[in-house]
């Protein structure tokens, strides 16, 4: 049997990269997907590939930082699909800039959606899950949730941030006994679009104009040497989403190929 059979899962950010890849995931294993983002011609690839594999999803325009469109997407979601089972508040930026030069604007940019647009996911979501009788929230975190990064110190912040605030209403879901489960996933570096997204703001060695190759970077960083792919992030997602982790909440799945466990000396 598919592993999130006859479940309701909301995503986030999903007409790009990591939100994509969770929802082509999740409804292979049975999920009706409810499909989110800003990008609207993105979010119509995504589906037609899912309804085309045989699964089932519907699109929604939503910007993550506005409430009122917030309880339309839920509302829809349960109108639509009957239930709600499976958040994954995926939707986030990353502004690169050394702390001294950023301005005030793309703070309270990168907050609003990395951070107010979790808030405002979980705020939304958890009643309807709650209606359903229970369900697994999945928060897009970081490994720059978990250690520092120079030049990307208000993307840490709202980053860690999500990590703590997963812990918290974890422990206000089981105390109100709402069988809802809250975990953080912590990527490392990842082949996806943000990399050519990320605003320079000068911290790009000399000589460097291009974007950020996420290839190159994991050579140097990471232990298994590759950049990781949307599906490996995918894959930790589901298993999140799924009943085969009933025993996870208030907990946090690092996939990182190994960046996180330490430096390693490197040979040619
Ligand atoms: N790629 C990585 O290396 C990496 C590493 C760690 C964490 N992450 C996190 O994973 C998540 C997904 O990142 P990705 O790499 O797939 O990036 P991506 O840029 O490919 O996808 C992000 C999606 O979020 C959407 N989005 C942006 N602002 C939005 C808003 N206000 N409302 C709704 N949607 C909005 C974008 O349109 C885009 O489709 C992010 O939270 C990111 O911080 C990524």
């Amino acid at each position: 049997m598919a592993q999130v059979e006859g479940k309701v899962a909301l995503i986030t950010g999903a007409a790009s990269g990591i939100g994509a890849a969770c929802a082509e995931t999740l409804a292979r294993e049975g999920a009706k997907v409810v499909l989110t983002d800003i990008d609207e011609a993105g979010l119509r690839q995504v589906a037609d590939r899912i309804v085309k594999a045989g699964g089932t999803a519907i699109t929604l325009r939503q910007d993550v930082t506005d409430e009122a469109r917030w309880a339309e997407v839920v509302a829809e979601a349960e109108r639509k699909c009957g239930r709600l089972d499976i958040l994954v508040s995926n939707a986030g930026i990353g502004i690169m800039v050394p702390v001294l030069q950023m301005s005030l604007a793309d703070w309270r940019r990168q907050t609003a959606i990395n951070l107010d647009g979790v808030f405002l996911s979980v705020k939304h979501c958890v009643p309807a899950m709650a209606r359903a009788g229970g369900g697994s929230i999945i928060i897009m975190s970081s490994l720059a949730g978990l250690r520092g990064a120079a030049g990307l110190a208000g993307y840490c912040a709202t980053k860690g941030g999500v990590r703590l605030f997963a812990k918290a209403v974890a422990l206000e879901c089981a105390a109100a006994n709402l069988n809802i489960r809250v975990n953080t996933v912590h990527p490392g570096i990842i082949a996806t679009p943000i990399w050519d997204k990320i605003p320079s703001g000068g911290v790009l060695p000399a000589g460097q104009n291009a974007g950020f190759d996420p290839e190159a970077m994991s050579q140097m960083a990471v232990p298994l040497r590759r950049a990781g792919q949307a599906q490996d992030i995918a894959n930790g997602v589901l298993y999140l989403a799924s009943d085969a982790s009933a025993y996870m909440t208030g907990s946090e799945l690092v996939i990182d190929g190994g960046m996180f466990s330490g430096n390693m000396p490197r040979q040619a």
